[in-house]
């Protein structure tokens, strides 16, 4: 299951000065920030401040008693709440990191790890139309339940997997044109342990004409435009395309002229285009 953060919107930001404390007891007290997992003491200005989720305040009890034991003098002030977006920075700064092979995470930060293998450069995830449909599914499923996803053009089969992760998803088809992508994508869903993803060798042509809820195509712009009608007819609520090059957006919004189509949101990454719609 796709781990969403619980993590309180709030996040509170306290100065703390000291007036006698030892190079080695502030080391030691950024130490137990670090693994009480508050984060390390930031310095701004020969001022000193740490960050604490408001759901985490209790804590400072546990900061004062560690101060106290070392007679250390100090004083902490809350500076302000900080909202969601300094959260967002917040967790991109502690978000895991690899180096080599080891991961570096935070301890509340729980992992869904996925193993892919695939001998094209699309479906590793890296790509950043990849990226993109990943980031519309997993927040569309925040807030909604969907009986079906048919993941148009599957290749390694990564967005049937994680679709399949997030446990919210009833019925997950993929296909793909190409008999390659279909091992590939076979081997993949073994691998990750993804039971009952139908998996069809096909194009859009071959497909039987059914309604799913949620549809993503992340292929050619040219591709999806010569079947805007074929995925307007399988589309219950949400469709996803990706792989629209920049200069190509306005071309294919006025091309992509479905008319029960409405245009929910975009994305962009590194000159590629994503957008979500919404049947209407
Ligand atoms: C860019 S890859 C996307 C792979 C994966 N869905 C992802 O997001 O990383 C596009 C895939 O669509 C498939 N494809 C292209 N045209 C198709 C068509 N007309 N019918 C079915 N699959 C098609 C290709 O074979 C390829 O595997």
């Amino acid at each position: 299951m796709i781990q969403e953060k619980k993590l309180s919107k709030n996040l509170l930001k306290y100065e703390i000065t000291f007036k006698n404390i030892s190079p080695l007891d502030f080391e030691l007290f950024n130490i137990f920030l670090i693994e009480s997992g508050v984060g390390s003491i930031e310095e701004v200005d020969s001022k000193f401040f740490f960050y604490l989720r408001e759901d985490k305040r209790d804590f400072l009890e546990e900061i004062y008693n560690f101060l106290k034991e070392k007679n250390i003098n100090f004083k902490i002030r809350l500076v302000k709440e900080l909202g969601d977006s300094y959260l967002y920075e917040w967790e991109k700064y502690l978000s895991p990191v690899i180096i080599e092979n080891f991961l570096i995470k935070p301890s509340w930060f729980q992992l869904n790890i996925i193993e892919i293998d695939t001998p094209c450069a699309f479906g590793t995830g890296k790509h950043p139309t990849t990226q993109m449909c990943i980031e519309f599914i997993l927040n569309l499923i925040k807030n909604e339940k969907f009986n079906s996803f048919l993941d148009a053009g599957t290749g390694s089969g990564i967005l049937s997997i994680i679709a399949y992760k997030t446990e919210k998803i009833e019925k997950i088809i993929a296909f793909d044109k190409d008999i390659e992508a279909i091992k590939t994508a076979k081997n993949n869903f073994m691998k990750n342990r993804c039971n009952n993803i139908y998996l069809i060798c096909s194009t859009f042509e071959g497909l039987k004409i059914k309604k799913y809820d949620l549809v993503c195509a992340n292929m050619l712009s040219s591709i999806i435009l010569d079947y805007k009608e074929i995925l307007e007819n399988l589309t219950k609520k949400y469709l996803i395309v990706s792989g629209i090059e920049e200069n190509e957006k306005e071309k294919f919004l006025s091309n992509f002229q479905v008319k029960n189509f409405r245009l929910l949101n975009e994305k962009i990454k590194e000159n590629w285009y994503s957008f979500l719609f919404k049947k209407l």
